[in-house]
């Protein structure tokens, strides 16, 4: 079978992650990288073996011999990038938030669908065996019907005012950062494991540190901690820190969460509870090979993965046996395994987050926004 042959775009810290795990596939390779000069990815180049690199994608698009591209770079990039990248014929990954919009993220959607490429919105925790785990009980009645939700996405990489990075500037970032940054993540997760689509939001967001202090020079993501205090300006922020939601569905369900990149000691916690009139599932992003389902009436139990233990279509999710866990950067190799797959049979893309799932959650954020603003519920669909 001939290699698919991939480009991606950004080489930050996510970039990194991307080609590695393409890496990871028997059917694909990375054949190319870009970044915004050709000095930074000429130095990811070099760092990772990848021959061919350039300042600018336009050239990589230009390639009718690239199947595919990942876009790895900051928010506001995204759009164009993509725009871009479908309309010269290439099948796209898209990390996320998807845009900077919902007007935006349609507009990709319906030029996706048009050009026929296979689109895929980077959300990766889908594909933690765990997690596929608590969809297939969720769908096989075994968590009953969902009556609450609840969680938390908190970290702790944003907590002094010296820390800093493009995400804190709505311009690159978007008018939401916490809540479109992870949120959107936990949101992601809990619509694709429950199968239930959040109808209204109830939000308050803060913001903690109004003003932060912006490195004098460039950074990439999480490397803030090495400056001197010489080394920064004043920013005002207006973007938010922490964000609390209450969430209803249809029916007798309800459900809230909260987000915060202040959180002294979360170094990147991601806590989903789903409480069903059977069981409730209880999943910690941190521990993330653990699973705890609790009963009224029985024994709780703590599931250690282990594809043997695993419901039959949760199991493609783990490569490695019981007591080997499985992390962050398996889920992107579990995701570009179908990535690929369905760029060679379209009729697989519905194992994807495709770009719509992209769109939702840009559509989710704005609700969360607006629900700020007005102080009060607002309706998502
Ligand atoms: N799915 C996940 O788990 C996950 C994790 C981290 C980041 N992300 C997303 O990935 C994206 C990148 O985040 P990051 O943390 O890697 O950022 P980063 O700042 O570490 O890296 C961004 C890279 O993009 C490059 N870049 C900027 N503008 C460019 C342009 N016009 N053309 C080409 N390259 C350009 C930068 O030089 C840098 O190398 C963000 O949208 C973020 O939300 C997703």
């Amino acid at each position: 079978m001939e290699k698919l042959r991939v480009a991606v775009i950004g080489t930050g810290f996510v970039g990194r992650v991307h080609v590695e795990n393409i890496r990871r596939q028997t059917d694909a390779e990375v054949v190319a990288i870009a970044d915004q000069t050709a000095e930074i990815a000429a130095g990811f180049g070099r760092a990772l073996g990848v021959a061919r690199t350039t300042g600018e994608y336009r050239d990589l698009l230009d390639d009718p011999s690239i199947d595919a591209v990942h876009i790895c770079t900051p928010n506001k990039t995204h759009f164009p990038i993509a725009r871009d990248a479908i309309e010269a014929g290439k099948n796209v990954i898209c990390e996320k938030p998807l845009a900077m919009t919902a007007a935006e993220a349609a507009r990709l959607v319906e030029l996706a669908r048009a050009k026929s490429v296979v689109h895929a919105t980077s959300y990766n925790l889908r594909f933690y065996p765990n997690v596929a785990q608590m969809r297939r009980m969720v769908e096989t009645g075994q968590v009953g019907e969902i009556l609450a939700v609840q969680g938390s996405y908190v970290q702790d990489w944003l907590f002094y005012d010296t820390d800093y990075n493009w995400r804190l500037e709505p311009e690159v970032g978007g008018a939401s950062r916490a809540m479109a940054d992870i949120g959107s993540h936990w949101c992601d997760l809990l619509e694709h494991v429950t199968g239930r689509r959040i109808r209204a939001v109830c939000a308050e967001l803060a913001t903690f540190h109004p003003i932060r202090k912006k490195p004098k020079k460039p950074l990439e993501t999480y490397a803030g901690k090495m400056l001197a205090p010489e080394d920064y300006e004043d920013r005002p922020i207006g973007t938010e820190d922490f964000a609390a939601v209450l969430l209803r569905f249809d029916g007798r369900a309800r459900g809230s969460f909260t987000v915060n990149q202040v959180a002294a000691g979360r170094k990147n916690r991601l806590l989903m509870e789903i409480y069903g009139t059977r069981c409730g599932l209880t999943w910690d992003g941190e521990r993330p090979n653990e699973l705890w389902v609790g009963r009224r009436d029985g024994k709780n139990q703590l599931l250690v993965k282990d594809p043997s233990l695993l419901e039959r279509g949760a199991r493609g999710f783990a490569d490695l046996p019981g007591g080997h866990s499985e992390g962050y950067a398996d889920t992107f190799k579990q995701f570009f395994r179908r990535f690929y797959a369905a760029c060679r049979d379209h009729s697989l893309a519905g194992d994807l987050p495709g770009f719509d799932a992209g769109l939702r959650q840009l559509e989710l954020v704005e609700a969360v926004l607006r629900s700020d603003a007005e102080g009060g519920w607002v309706e998502v669909d």
